[in-house]
């Protein structure tokens, strides 16, 4: 049986332990209630039976079994209510069992999704590292060149899997309660400045041009997640645009806010694509056929997390061909 349906079934059955408990608990104070008010009044009837003239013994034989009938009855209808209550309680304890272990069912169900993605994405490299060495030690003739190709290809196949655990182990650092991760004033000019510096070597690989216009804005959060942040939009804004297009970040102040403005005019995102860019291992056919561009599908979900992180929102708004817009919007301090 599925651990839902399992669970389900138990919850249903302790509810019902409770509420047969405190239905009989009641069922029995009130068969003693009835009873010693029955009971009274037979001691009043037979008292008044005493002085009349007629067969005293005979009177009080038959005011025993109306007693008598009268307690049955009362227990009888007892039972029947209690019946029916539980009946119809344990109904009512099953749809609410169910709805209470549903959000349990939804985060179990994508965290098992989430391992087949990532096993699968482990699986590519792997597989790649293995083919090519069994190809290689079947090659009797296998010449030093070809073996040192080989191993570079290996390196390169290797060094997915160390990103994609890297990833992974970032991903689970901010998708906890954040309890680690320590905040305090930073700022966040020097935040941005320092995730445009790493992503320069690969903006000057593209040919892109990097501007940025930044103002002098403090927040309240964890710097190196936030250079993380940052560094996530623009290495996207980068490698989904083609060679010589512009990539500007912009970081103002509006209101009792920070917004930051990662804008490219590279490939655009479709829009089916768009509600799910920001899921884990999601990414869009074009980038995954049709433009070749490596990657896991894991960047935006971080980006996410560090933004929830510091009670943050982002959004997206994107033109396929012409370009898209990451924006995020921070409390200040
Ligand atoms: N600036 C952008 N322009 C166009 N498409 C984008 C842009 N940013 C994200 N996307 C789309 O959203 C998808 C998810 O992005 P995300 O950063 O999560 O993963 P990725 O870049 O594919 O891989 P990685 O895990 O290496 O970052 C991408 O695959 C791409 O289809
Ligand atoms: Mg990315």
């Amino acid at each position: 049986m599925h651990i839902f349906d399992s669970a389900r079934i138990k919850l249903t059955a302790w509810y019902l332990v409770i509420i047969a408990l405190i239905s009989i608990s009641f069922s029995a104070i009130i068969y003693q209630v009835v009873t010693n008010e029955l009971e009274r009044g037979f001691m009043v009837a037979e008292y008044r039976i005493r002085g009349m003239p007629i067969p005293h013994q005979r009177v009080r034989l038959l005011l025993e079994d109306e007693l008598m009938d009268a307690k049955n009855l009362v227990a009888a209808r007892l039972a029947v209510i209690n019946g029916f209550i539980l009946i119809v309680s344990g109904l009512a304890s099953y749809v609410l069992a169910g709805k209470s272990l549903r959000p349990i069912k939804l985060a179990m169900d994508e965290q098992k999704r989430f391992v087949a993605d990532a096993s699968h994405e482990l699986k590519t490299p792997l597989t790649a590292i293995k083919t090519e060495i069994e190809v290689a030690l079947r090659d009797k003739n296998l010449k030093l060149r070809q073996a040192r190709e080989l191993l570079k290809s290996n390196l390169q196949e290797t060094d997915k899997i160390k990103d994609l655990a890297n990833y992974l182990l970032t991903l689970s650092k901010y998708e906890g309660n954040g309890k680690d991760i320590v905040r305090q004033k930073v700022n966040f000019k020097e935040v941005v400045s320092e995730a445009v510096e790493k992503n320069l070597a690969l903006a000057r690989n593209n040919s892109t041009k990097l501007l940025s216009r930044l103002e002098e804005i403090n927040i309240y959060g964890n710097k190196q997640s936030l250079v993380e942040l940052v560094s996530i939009l623009i290495n996207n804004a980068i490698k989904y645009s083609p060679k010589n297009r512009k990539v500007s970040v912009d970081l103002s102040k509006r209101g009792r806010s920070a917004v930051l403005e990662v804008k490219d005019e590279g490939i655009g995102i479709d829009k089916k694509d768009l509600a799910h860019v920001f899921d884990r291992f999601y990414r869009s056919d074009s980038s995954r056929s049709k433009d070749n561009i490596e990657g896991f599908g894991l960047g935006l979900s971080i980006a996410k997390s560090i933004v929830e992180l510091h009670e943050g929102k982002i959004t997206v708004s994107s033109k396929p061909n012409k370009g898209s817009t990451f924006s995020i919007v921070l409390p200040l301090v």
